[in-house]
């Protein structure tokens, strides 16, 4: 028995597009431009020109920025309520458009209109219903944060209106203005969209939309009137976006590539985790980021569950993506095909089998079959590769250390899926998922109430739920940071030899739980206040950074030690500290001539003690989204942060960033103070006698610069963070974070007030201590 045809009418979308007469302008200021310098829209399903869309240029870009920005502060005054409102009409109007946007997206991106009906669009339109919310209790939820400003927004074709509802929502809500680029192969539900802003009351300029190519996301990227911007692609335009930003001040969020892997045990519900895999790796043809894209079976059950899947593969039906029974459609553009094929191709030649099901795929238009491939090497380049298509590579594995051990050798870090009817074991090997998301029992689940983002070279940041929010907020306090006091640099570096009766004086570093030599055998001499010797203080290198990281990795327990111990841990501290509170006095006042030496060794303590208090409290929360279940957002440490620490205040600025790191699990490299390092080489002792376990903080004395360097360029070292004031380290620090996609959190050429506690204190440090893990488990259902 087969289906008869059962496409969707495409006639309102039609009509709407000659409306428009097939040519569109940019979307500025709530007016059209003339349409000017325009490239083709095509129907990927069948190769047809749907309508021509402007290459926007260098000056349109200028105008959108300079509405957007002459726009913002009416925005963000009208309050959240206001806005609220203007945010709900949206959503209304979504839904009272909705077949019109999915009959128009699936003609533009070839997608099937079973997905773009039943998920794209009502998550869409929820993700306005629930940002009106965020907006309602602005000031409740996020009082101490205003809006960053004004937000360039990039995304690609694979979700163009999702993709948009889950930019454009929430920067609204915050009372940010919008320039937006959709991709150069989808723009046309952005241009509706367009329209629904005007209808639902958006002021002009608060959201401005320009379409082309990549050259006008480069030309967002880099113009100085953004101050945030939210991108998701490939991992490739991610890192140039990191590099061009580096240094200047823009916030930046960037939800990248994956190769998300899909566990399956062999206590799992086999037909079930089938159905859950065709989800996972079939749906929208594989062009999803999050896609579960490396099935990974237990041994037992592996032939077996390889058996289903090509029966369940015959049954997918290819085609018409305007056919309601439809599940596979096209691909957004030829381009994409002849990169998949080509991967095949690879994996073909490396001796790989590859099956796809007996079926025709149509012949005009961009099509590729759903494809397994068996037998491929773990570093097979299919293995490792995004492949952004219908593809599945499949392995075994034995264990569930060993499903641990492959789910996590990538360099991505978006999604799991994880398959089993054993509660326990299912739970206990999503906390070792390095991942973003893991669906347990589910896969692909999206809800606005749920962040999503990655890990490692997944990007950073995450959009949907709370934690999305503050993406698009700025915490009040920042605006009143001080400019970087200056401190002159007295450290200078001298051979030891020069210097062979101070030898007694020179603080080695701190690696491992011990004191070491450096590897340079240099020393730095560590001048005081009156430019008289006091010191001399190891000269750190890359060797001692390397062995540093290194000691930081092994010392893994650290993150996995309860937040209790932790706790206590930083209690120790403080408690050792002010039993020598004299000793530090003296040697801040000696360092820096500080009047205030004591207060500095009081507040010290009492942010350890702070800090000590968070442990065990910052957590995550629990959604409940409208299916699956519940949605555990845990927030979990980075990994290892390299801290570059504040030349003033040595002792508490220290303190301040090293002591929030390590309270939530996290193993720290910390460069101290370069003119003052003495209160932190002090502190070896302290940290010998408080139960700190080896590794979990490493100290290494030298050149900030070099040092940071080091650090940022490091594929080990999971953040980086730099506080010493110096904008051109800062914008180091940035760029280099860039190949490996680390976070990075700077000060800029700004400083803080470090005895300040709205400067020094509260969740927006912990955001950068942390990453949120959303695990959607089953519950009730
Ligand atoms: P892409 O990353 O080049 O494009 C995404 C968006 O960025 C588009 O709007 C594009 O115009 C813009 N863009 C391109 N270059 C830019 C630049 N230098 N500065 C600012 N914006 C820029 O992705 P593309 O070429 O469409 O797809 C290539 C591959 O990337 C895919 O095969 C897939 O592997 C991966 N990809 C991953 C996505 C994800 O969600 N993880 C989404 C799209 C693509």
């Amino acid at each position: 028995m087969d289906y008869g045809p059962a496409p969707e009418s495409t006639k309102e979308a039609n009509a709407w597009l000659d409306q428009h007469g097939r040519r569109f302008g940019l979307f500025i200021d709530n007016e059209w431009s003339e349409a000017a310098d325009t490239f083709p829209s095509f129907n990927p399903a069948d190769g047809s020109e749907l309508a021509q869309v402007t290459q926007a240029s260098n000056a349109d870009v200028e105008r959108a920025v300079a509405a957007a920005r002459r726009a913002q502060p009416g925005w963000a005054a009208m309050g959240g309520n206001g806005r609220a409102k203007i945010l709900y009409a949206i959503a209304r109007l979504l839904q009272k458009h909705s077949r019109l946007f999915a009959v128009l997206e699936t003609l533009d991106n070839g997608k099937t209109i079973r997905e773009t009906r039943d998920a794209d669009l009502p998550l869409a339109s929820r993700h306005f219903y629930h940002h009106a919310g965020w907006a309602r209790l602005q000031y409740e939820e996020f009082a101490d944060y205003r809006a960053v400003g004004v937000v360039g927004q990039i995304v690609p074709w694979n979700f163009p209106l999702l993709m948009l509802a889950w930019k454009v929502a929430p920067a609204l809500a915050a009372g940010n203005t919008i320039v937006f680029k959709p991709a150069e192969f989808t723009s046309l539900t952005a241009l509706l969209f367009a329209e629904i802003c005007k209808q639902a009351g958006v002021p002009p300029g608060v959201v401005n939309i320009v379409t082309g190519d990549g050259r006008v996301g480069e030309a967002i990227v880099n113009h100085p009137g953004i101050d945030k911007l939210a991108f998701t692609g490939s991992t490739e335009v991610g890192r140039l976006i990191r590099k061009a930003t580096a240094g200047s001040g823009k916030k930046l969020s960037l939800e990248l590539g994956g190769k998300s892997p899909f566990i399956v045990f062999d206590n799992a519900d086999l037909d079930a985790a089938v159905e859950g895999l065709v989800d996972s790796i079939w749906f929208n043809q594989g062009q999803v980021c999050c896609a579960g894209s490396r099935l990974l079976v237990q041994e037992s059950v592996y032939e077996r569950f390889i058996e289903k899947v090509k029966a369940r593969m015959q049954n997918l039906r290819v085609g018409s993506p305007l056919d309601k029974s439809n599940d596979i459609g096209a691909l957004v553009d030829p381009v994409q095909q002849q990169r998949i094929a080509g991967l095949v191709e690879s994996a073909r030649a490396e001796g790989c089998e590859v099956w796809q099901p007996a079926c025709d795929a149509p012949t005009a238009g961009s099509w590729y079959l759903p494809t397994l491939i068996t037998g491929a090497s773990t570093t097979a380049t299919v293995s490792q590769t995004e492949i952004f298509g219908p593809v599945l590579v499949a392995m075994s594995f034995r264990t569930p250390g060993e499903a641990v051990q492959l789910a996590n050798n990538t360099v991505y870090g978006l999604a799991a899926c994880v398959w089993s009817e054993s509660i326990s074991l299912a739970l206990d090997v999503a906390p070792q998922l390095k991942a973003g998301v893991v669906w347990i029992n589910t896969a692909n689940q999206f809800d606005a109430a749920c962040g999503f983002g990655g890990y490692k070279e997944s990007g950073f940041g995450r959009e949907g739920g709370k934690e999305g929010m503050y993406e698009y907020l700025t915490p009040v306090a920042e605006d009143t940071r001080p400019a970087a006091p200056m401190v002159a640099d007295k450290g200078k570096v001298k051979p030891i030899e020069d210097n062979p009766f101070e030898i007694d004086r020179t603080a080695k570093l701190y690696i491992g739980g011990k004191q070491a030599r450096p590897d340079s055998g240099y020393s730095r001499a560590i001048m005081g206040a009156n430019g008289e010797f006091l010191a001399d203080v190891g000269e750190g290198n890359r060797k001692d950074i390397r062995n540093a990281v290194e000691a930081a990795h092994k010392a893994s327990g650290w993150a996995k030690a309860t937040a209790h111990l932790r706790a206590q841990v930083l209690y120790y501290i403080a408690e050792n500290l002010a039993a020598r509170g004299a000793e530090f006095t003296a040697r801040i006042a000696a360092q820096t001539g500080a009047k205030n030496a004591e207060r500095e060794v009081q507040a010290s303590i009492e942010r350890l003690f702070y800090w000590a208090a968070w442990a065990d409290k910052y957590d995550g929360l629990a959604h409940q989204p409208p299916m699956h279940g519940i949605t555990v957002a845990l927030n979990e440490p980075v990994g290892v942060i390299g801290i570059i620490c504040p030349n003033e205040n040595p002792l508490l600025g220290f303190i301040s960033l090293v002591a929030p790191a390590l309270a939530m699990g996290n193993r720290v490299v910390a460069v101290p103070s370069q003119v003052a390092p003495l209160s932190a080489t002090d502190l070896y002792q302290v940290l010998d006698t408080s139960d700190l376990p080896g590794g979990a903080l490493n100290i290494v004395t030298g050149s900030a610069d070099e040092l940071a360097r080091t650090l940022a360029s490091h594929f080990d070292v999971d953040a980086v963070w730099r506080h010493d004031g110096s904008a051109e380290g800062c914008a180091e620090v940035e760029r280099l974070s860039a190949e490996s996609l680390k976070r990075t959190w700077t000060g800029g050429g700004k400083g803080r007030d470090w005895f300040n506690a709205q400067q020094a204190c509260g969740r927006a440090v912990l955001y950068h201590a942390t990453q949120v893990k959303n695990v959607w488990i089953p519950y009730g259902v």
